[in-house]
C-alpha cells in the first residue's frame, strides 16, 4: 500500500534530501512536485527540484509557484544553502522543464485527481495558502498535511520563528485555520535528529545518490562539523516510522505581526479553543533511528 504524497518544496539541501527519499522510497507514490520561493528564489528552487528529478530518471511533473510571501517581503537563505540553493554537485544543464501550469493549478488538478492525498510542504506554505482561498474544494480531498516548519522551542531566525513560518507567517496561519489535520515536524525534533559525522562520511562512500547528498551536504552551513540538521528530510522519516516521534494533539496558533511574528503558539495546556486541536505537533524523535534509517535508504538507492 503505497502513501501519495504532493510536495510542495524550497530546495535547498535537505529538501534536496527529503525528494530523495521520497521519490525512492517504493512506499511513497510521489504525484507532483511544486516549488516555492524559500531557501533560495522560486526560480531556482524549480530548477532545483528538475534537477533531483532528473537525477533519478523518473517522470515527476514541477509546477513553479510562488515568487513572494503574501504580504511579508522575501528574505531568502542564500547564507545557508548557497546562491544556487544546491551547491557542491554538478547536476548537469538538461534536466527539463517545469509544466506550463502555475503550483496552485497543478496543485488543484493533482488533489482532485485522488481520493485522499498527503500535502509535505517543506518550504513556506504560501502555494498552500493561495490553494485553499483560490480552490477550497480540495480540503475534502486532502487526507494529512505533514509540515515542515514551526517550533515550540525557540527559533532558527529570531529567538521565536522557525524560517518556513517566518518567511510567510499570514500563509502559516491560513494552513492551520484550514481544519485538515496537519503533523508539525518543527525544529523540536529537526533539530534534535542531527546527521552525524559519521552518517555525513559513509554517505560519501555508498553509492553515486550518496555522493550527491554529501556534496551538497559538505556544503550546507546548518548546523556544526558534529551535527548537519535534515530538517526537511523528517517529514519523510515520519510518514515511514511515525514510531520514532513523541507528540502531542494541541492547537497552534501563528504570529503575523510584532517581535514575536512567524512564531508558533502551542496551546499545551488546552487554555484556550475550547480544548478543540488542529496540530500533533513532533516534540521529540529518536536520532540514532533517524541516522540509521537515512543510511539504510540511501544504500538501497543507485
Ligand atoms: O527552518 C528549516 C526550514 O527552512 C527547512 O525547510 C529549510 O529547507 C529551510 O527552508
Ligand atoms: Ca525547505
Amino acid at each position: 500500500m503505497t502513501t501519495k504524497i504532493i510536495m510542495d518544496t524550497d530546495p535547498g539541501i535537505d529538501d534536496a534530501a527529503a525528494l530523495t527519499m521520497a521519490i525512492n522510497d517504493p512506499s511513497i507514490d510521489l504525484k507532483l512536485v511544486t516549488a516555492v520561493a524559500g531557501n533560495v528564489t522560486v526560480d531556482k528552487t524549480t530548477a532545483n527540484a528538475l534537477k533531483i528529478i532528473h537525477f533519478f530518471g523518473k517522470d515527476i511533473p514541477v509546477a513553479a509557484g510562488a515568487e513572494q510571501p503574501l504580504i511579508k517581503p522575501f528574505e531568502d537563505a542564500a547564507r545557508i544553502h548557497g546562491e544556487s540553493g544546491m551547491p557542491g554537485y554538478d547536476f548537469g544543464n538538461d534536466y527539463g522543464q517545469p509544466i506550463k501550469t502555475t503550483a496552485v493549478e497543478a496543485l488543484h488538478d493533482a488533489i482532485m485527481a485522488e481520493d485522499e492525498v498527503t500535502l509535505v510542504p517543506t518550504g513556506s506554505y504560501t502555494n498552500i495558502a493561495l490553494l485553499f482561498s483560490e480552490y477550497p474544494e480540495v480540503k475534502s480531498h486532502i487526507k494529512r498535511i505533514v509540515a515542515m516548519g514551526g517550533s515550540m522551542s525557540g527559533g532558527n531566525m529570531t529567538s521565536v520563528a522557525e524560517f518556513n513560518v517566518f518567511t510567510d507567517p499570514d500563509a502559516a496561519r491560513i494552513m492551520y485555520n484550514s481544519g485538515i489535520p496537519i503533523v508539525m515536524v518543527g525544529l523540536d525534533v529537526t533539530l534534535k535528529a542531527l546527521l552525524t559525522k559519521d552518517t555525513i562520511e559513509k554517505l560519501g562512500q555508498m553509492n553515486k545518490t550518496g555522493e550527491m547528498l554529501h556534496a551538497l551536504i559538505t556544503h550546507y552551513n546548518d548546523g556544526t562539523d558534529e551535527g548537519r540538521p535534515m530538517h526537511d528530510v523528517n517529514t519523510i522519516f515520519y510518514l515511514l516510522h511515525p514510531e520514532a516521534f513523541t507528540t502531542k494533539k494541541m492547537w497552534v496558533d501563528v504570529q503575523t505581526e510584532g517581535p514575536t511574528i512567524g512564531a508558533t503558539v502551542g496551546d499545551v495546556r488546552a487554555a484556550y479553543h475550547d480544548g478543540k486541536t488542529n496540530a500533533e505537533v513532533c516534540l521529540d524523535i529518536d536520532a540514532d533511528y533517524f541516522n540509521k534509517w537515512f543510511l539504510d535508504e540511501v544504500s538501497k538507492m543507485n
